[in-house]
């Protein structure tokens, strides 16, 4: 079957399937993470849908969205070579009406951690995500642990207002050497990606530990000599992203985020008590 593409929401309509369907949203420059989601969506139903949007709405003032890298042909030869039946790259204006009133309201989960660094942008994800469920109407739509907190709220979501859709997470894809794919990866430099490695070493250092108090001190340590501009790094339930105690049992988030270059990251592993 041929990759379809559709350009607005009209389009959308013509190739939907009346079977079942898969969504996965993504924001473009597509990679071997985005590839792993396709494979499992591909899995889960007879219809793969892809949105290739860049959100406006879930960038701050000052944050990325007009170097975010737009590569649309090369996302379409990725598309077609998992086996994606159909593309959904609507323009904003086709996405949101210019006199726009009304959006989703991530709630006090989405002011914390990478919400505290990020005022809004939790809205904005979680406005698109359930309009993209509106129009595409999914049985079930896959996103990567590597948002883990983006993940969650939009268990959240789901649940919350009673949405009929599955939500399937995948688990990060990373380089040979741990760094977690990224579309922002693109911007580091050679220096940079070497800085970068702290991320994930800080994380595997926290997992090898097997009590909060300690993951949190080994993680610490690992983020202390490398010299990054971290803004934070937590240890958090996966389903509320609060803090947990260090008398916790259960499985947990060790989620970072700092900043290389000009470059924000953020990066987590779970670990299980
Ligand atoms: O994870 C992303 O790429 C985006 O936040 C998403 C879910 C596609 C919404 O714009």
């Amino acid at each position: 079957m041929e990759l379809i593409v559709a350009h607005d929401r009209a389009d959308l309509e013509k190739a939907r399937s009346s079977g079942s369907v898969a969504l996965v949203p993504t924001m473009g420059a597509l990679h071997e993470g985005h590839r792993s989601l396709m494979r499992q969506a591909r899995a889960l139903a007879e219809q793969v849908v892809v949105s290739v949007f860049v959100n406006p709405l879930q960038f701050g003032p000052g944050e990325d969205f007009s170097r975010y890298p737009r590569t649309f042909d090369t996302d379409l030869d990725v598309c077609a070579e998992e086996g994606v039946d159909v593309v959904f790259a609507p323009s904003a204006d086709d996405m949101y009406r210019p006199d726009r009133q009304v959006g989703v309201s991530a709630g006090e989960m989405g002011a914390i951690v990478e919400g505290a660094v990020r005022p809004g942008h939790f809205d904005g994800v979680l406005t698109v995500v359930l309009k993209l469920f509106n129009l595409v109407r999914p049985d079930v739509a896959v996103f990567g642990q590597k948002d883990a907190q983006q993940l969650a709220l939009i268990r959240r979501m789901v649940a919350d207002l009673d949405l009929p859709v599955e939500i399937v997470g995948a688990p990060t894809v990373r380089e040979p050497d741990g760094l977690a794919l990224s579309s922002r990866n693109r911007y580091l430099t050679t220096d940079d990606r070497r800085t970068a490695l702290a991320l994930s070493r800080a994380l595997l250092a926290g997992a090898a530990e097997s009590a909060p108090a300690s993951v949190r001190a080994a993680a610490t340590a690992e983020l202390a000599a490398s010299g990054l501009a971290v803004d934070y790094l937590v240890l958090v339930d996966p389903a509320t992203f609060a803090e947990v105690p260090d008398s916790f049992s259960g499985q947990a988030v060790l989620a970072v985020a700092a900043r290389v270059g000009t470059t924000r990251l953020i990066d987590n592993v779970l670990v299980t008590f």
